[in-house]
């Protein structure tokens, strides 16, 4: 979890706010979006922690980023395993794509 946290700062063409969920002094989720343009770039929970409510409340946490900057929408990529989790915060797909 660690070494994925530490990856997300080597893109640093792009100012990226990062925030980790924290149990016991172990990183256990986290989450970015990048600030300027409003897209959400990672967003994960160790499974052993996922459905207690804490990848919501990393992806609250980025919506109160966007608002502080007062963008009118938030892009995710999402995956297709977090597209429920997403349509169920008020997420609505754009537009489908994949890996060719
Ligand atoms: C998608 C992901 C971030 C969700 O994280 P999470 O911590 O499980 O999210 P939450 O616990 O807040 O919500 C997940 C579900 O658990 C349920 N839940 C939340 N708290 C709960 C609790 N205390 N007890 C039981 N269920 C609970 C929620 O109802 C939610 O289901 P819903 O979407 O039908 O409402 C996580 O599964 C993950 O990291 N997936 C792999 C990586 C990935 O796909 N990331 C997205 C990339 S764009």
């Amino acid at each position: 979890m660690e070494s994925l946290v530490r990856g997300q700062a080597v893109l640093k063409f792009k100012k990226e706010a990062i925030f980790l969920a924290i149990y016991n002094e172990k990183i256990v989720g986290f989450s970015s979006i990048y600030v300027e343009n409003p897209e959400i770039y990672s967003l994960f929970v160790s499974p052993k922690f996922t459905r207690q409510g804490i990848g919501t409340r990393l992806l609250e946490t980025l919506k109160q980023i966007a608002l502080y900057k007062k963008h009118k929408f938030i892009y995710v990529n999402s995956s297709l395993t977090a597209k429920i989790f997403y349509s169920n915060r008020g997420y609505e797909i754009i537009r489908e794509s994949g890996f060719y």
